[in-house]
């Protein structure tokens, strides 16, 4: 048994791996989450009446509160997942992601170096820090290639700007300081409980409401998706197993163009609501996103080879898990919509956007 602290447990990937964490192990887990507009407390309904499952609402860039959670709680692992992820939101507003994900990042590592520094030598020696990071701060790819473990980084956007910095920050932590940390750097996320303005979760409901789809440019940006869950195992298995200071791609071998997804999307909607086929007339062609990275693609023997981790779903599998996830889940779905969010797509999309 284990006590794991998680930050950002309230969003989408780490509302994944508690719910597995609880379901599937012995594991204590404290979930520190802030509950910004992407937090959501229903994603951990099935688990939280667990009695190794508590919550606290803490910013992490909050030092004092911070030190009192490690105080209280005396975690054997932290997974640090709390980051504002959005990439046009990092592009209307880079501060916030900023503010979070390094300066939060820096102040979670110095909360972290003064805890672990006073543990005992053999609990000092099985503390595990695992940054959760992302495939982006590698920026883009051409036709050909993958993204590797050495890769340099190129990061092009606001948010993988600011990943990237948090990925440099952990690094100097275990370099300097000897605070014993893993990372995982993973491709593009699909599944249940996915805030509804990233791509997949969009223009599920988007065609649910005979909503137009908004594909940006041609369409013909690629991605490389990975069911969350699979994600989630991976996580387990790198705070588990991985080696200290290494770092694992993490990638579902689901090379797919933006159009390709969106149509598998519309084709699943005709064969679970025909009176709204053919749900491809819906798709829109949009202005593109500023700086739009072209081609991502993982090469994930690293973690395959080491610690034995594959993906269990293919991407047709994953998306059809998704997609009858989102029509059966209509009040998830309208709590996360409320609030916040609204605004903020008024603002930025007008009604190109779900409502
Ligand atoms: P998300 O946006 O769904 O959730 C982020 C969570 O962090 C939310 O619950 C939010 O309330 C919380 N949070 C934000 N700022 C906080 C703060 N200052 N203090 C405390 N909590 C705060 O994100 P996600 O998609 O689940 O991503 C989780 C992590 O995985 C991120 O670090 C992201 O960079 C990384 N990642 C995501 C993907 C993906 O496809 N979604 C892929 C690779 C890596
Ligand atoms: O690669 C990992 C990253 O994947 C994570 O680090 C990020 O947190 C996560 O948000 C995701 O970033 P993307 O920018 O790739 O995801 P998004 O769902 O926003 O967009 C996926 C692709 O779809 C991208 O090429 C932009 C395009 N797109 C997106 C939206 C929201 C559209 O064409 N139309 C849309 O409305």
């Amino acid at each position: 048994m284990k006590k794991i602290l998680i930050t950002g447990g309230a969003g989408f990937i780490g509302s994944a791996v508690i719910r597995q964490l609880i379901m599937e192990t012995n594991d204590v887990v404290i979930n520190v989450d802030k509950l910004t507009y992407a937090g959501n407390l229903q994603s951990l309904k099935s688990v939280a009446d667990s009695s190794r499952y508590y919550f606290e609402c803490v910013d992490i860039c909050n030092a004092e509160a911070m030190a009192r959670i490690f105080h209280e709680h005396q975690p054997d692992a932290v997974m640090h997942l709390a980051a504002e992820t959005h990439v046009d939101r990092s592009i209307a507003g880079p501060a916030t992601f900023m503010q979070t994900n390094i300066i939060g990042t820096y102040t979670l590592l110095e909360v972290v170096r003064e805890y672990w520094g006073k543990l005992s030598p053999g609990c000092k020696s099985n503390f595990r820090f695992h940054h959760v990071s992302t495939d982006e701060v590698y920026g883009s790819l051409g036709a050909t290639g993958f993204f590797r473990e050495d890769t340099a980084y190129q990061p092009n956007s606001p948010y993988s700007a600011s990943k990237a910095s948090s990925d440099h920050l952990v690094r100097a932590w275990h370099h300097t300081f000897g605070l014993p940390v893993v990372t995982t750097n993973c491709s593009n996320n699909y599944g249940p409980y996915h805030f509804p303005e990233k791509l997949i979760p969009l223009m599920i409901l988007n065609a649910r409401n005979g909503k137009p789809l908004p594909v940006y440019g041609k369409g013909d940006n690629i991605r490389d998706w990975l069911y969350v869950d699979d994600h989630a195992r991976a996580l387990r298995l790198v705070l588990d197993r991985g080696r200290i200071g290494e770092v694992y791609n993490i990638g579902g071998g689901n090379e797919k163009t933006n159009l390709e997804v969106v149509y598998l999307i519309c084709t699943i909607m005709d064969e679970i609501c025909p009176q709204g086929a053919p749900h491809a007339s819906l798709i829109t062609y949009v202005q593109d996103r500023p700086g739009h990275d072209h081609r991502y693609a993982i090469d994930a023997s690293k973690i395959a080879h080491e610690l034995g981790w594959k993906p269990q779903e293919t991407f047709e599998s994953g998306l059809r898990k998704t997609v009858g996830w989102y029509w059966a889940n209509t009040d998830w779905v309208d709590a996360v919509i409320s609030g916040e969010y609204q605004t903020w797509i008024q603002k930025n999309y007008g009604d190109r956007r779900l409502s």
